[in-house]
């Protein structure tokens, strides 16, 4: 990984604009989920749009954890530390519960009252994602803009 320079911002925008994505793919996926009428027949879809945000996630993750961000917040800001491992210990959590709902859509057709959970169990996940990239928005711009003089 090569180390992060003077030109941070443009890495900061790149994990503002992963967190806008992946906003958006939660975004249709919720309409997708809200529209019940042949729902059955559009489980494909849905399964695969649900395995695509999956696959998004995870690499998401994985840059997070791996890429340099939250170190060069901790590197600007030590006391930004526990806020950031806080945040990372949700990344496998997240995964499981999006897994767990892969699973029990994929089982084979799904009754109308299981799709009314399943989209419920999809907003709950999506209001705790949210959550969790607000607080990463947060970490990541407290260590910069006070690295910068912006506070
Ligand atoms: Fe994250
Ligand atoms: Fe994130």
């Amino acid at each position: 990984m090569a180390s992060i320079d003077r030109s941070d911002p443009v890495i900061l925008g790149h994990v503002l604009a992963e967190h806008r994505d992946l906003f958006n793919r939660m975004q249709s996926l919720k309409t997708a989920f809200a529209d019940r009428r042949r729902i059955n027949d559009r489980r494909a879809t849905i399964l695969e749009a649900l395995g695509d945000l999956r696959e998004h996630l995870r690499t998401h993750f994985e840059l997070e954890e791996h890429g340099g961000f939250m170190e060069e917040s901790i590197a600007r800001m030590p006391r930004l530390a526990p806020a950031v491992a806080a945040v990372m210990r949700e990344h496998p959590a997240l995964l499981a519960e999006l897994d767990a709902l892969v699973a029990r859509l994929s089982a084979g057709d799904v009754s109308a009252e299981a799709w009314v959970r399943a989209g419920r169990e999809f907003e709950r996940f999506s209001a705790t994602m949210r959550e969790h990239e607000r607080s990463e928005n947060a970490v990541v711009q407290q260590g910069y803009n006070e690295d910068l003089g912006l506070d």
